[in-house]
């Protein structure tokens, strides 16, 4: 099974539905750590509860963002993730440096509560609701060094109602984040992703259906 190691910086209920889907057996990977950079992001209950190790990392105490990147790399070595492992970013509000991403190239990914490149940032739900688009989402991608930023793996999408703010559309989004996340982790885990220039192709899955018994 894939080793993972995931980022929260919050409530973790993207962490919860990954746990779940490996405890039903339809994610095959395993979570050998969950970091957090704030010591009472509930996402850290959340992973002692299920006994995974858990490790706080306050980007406060380093003095650069490379410094604490090399701190979050170490640790995350230690658990035993490298680059053949992954690194899922699941509500973890930090952009990261080429210090991290050069030590898990292509092996990164990180979930938004919009259609990127539509409204990155914190408030993605807030700002599409605000604007007044009519359809918006979640999208899940590989992890470059801009924020919210990267090859798109999957994208899922909500209707958006005149009058409903950020209250209202998060929740409807957070219900797909919980679909879509485990459903992309699980593609990397069976290796069927390759990205081409900025576009990820998806292998179709199983063997031919002449070798099938
Ligand atoms: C999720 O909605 C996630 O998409 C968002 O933070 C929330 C974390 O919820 N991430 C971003 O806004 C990244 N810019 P969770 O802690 O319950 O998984």
């Amino acid at each position: 099974s894939l080793p993972i190691a995931v980022l929260v910086s919050g409530s973790g209920s993207n962490l919860q539905s990954i746990i779940d889907r490996i405890a039903e057996g339809v994610l095959d990977a395993e979570i050998r750590l969950v970091v957090s950079n704030r010591a009472g992001a509930f996402g850290l209950e959340r992973a002692r509860k299920h006994n995974i190790p858990t490790k706080v990392l306050l980007h406060t105490d380093y003095p650069t963002r490379e410094a604490f990147d090399a701190a979050l790399v170490d640790s995350i070595h230690k658990a035993g993730v490298d680059k053949g492992g992954l690194v899922v970013m699941a509500g973890f509000m930090r952009i990261v440096t080429p210090v991290f991403l050069s030590a898990f190239p292509h092996r990164v990914v990180n979930i938004h509560p919009a259609l990127l490149p539509a409204f990155p940032g914190v408030h993605g739900q807030a700002d599409a609701a605000d604007y007044g688009v009519k359809i918006s989402g979640c999208t899940v991608h590989f992890v470059d060094e801009e924020m919210d930023h990267g090859p798109v793996i999957i994208q899922a999408a909500v209707p958006c109602q005149a009058g409903e703010d950020g209250n209202v559309l998060g929740p409807r989004i957070l219900k797909l984040e919980h679909r879509v996340y485990p459903q992309a982790i699980q593609w990397i885990a069976e290796d069927r992703l390759t990205i081409r220039d900025r576009h990820v192709d998806l292998k179709v899955s199983g063997r031919p259906k002449a070798e099938q018994p």
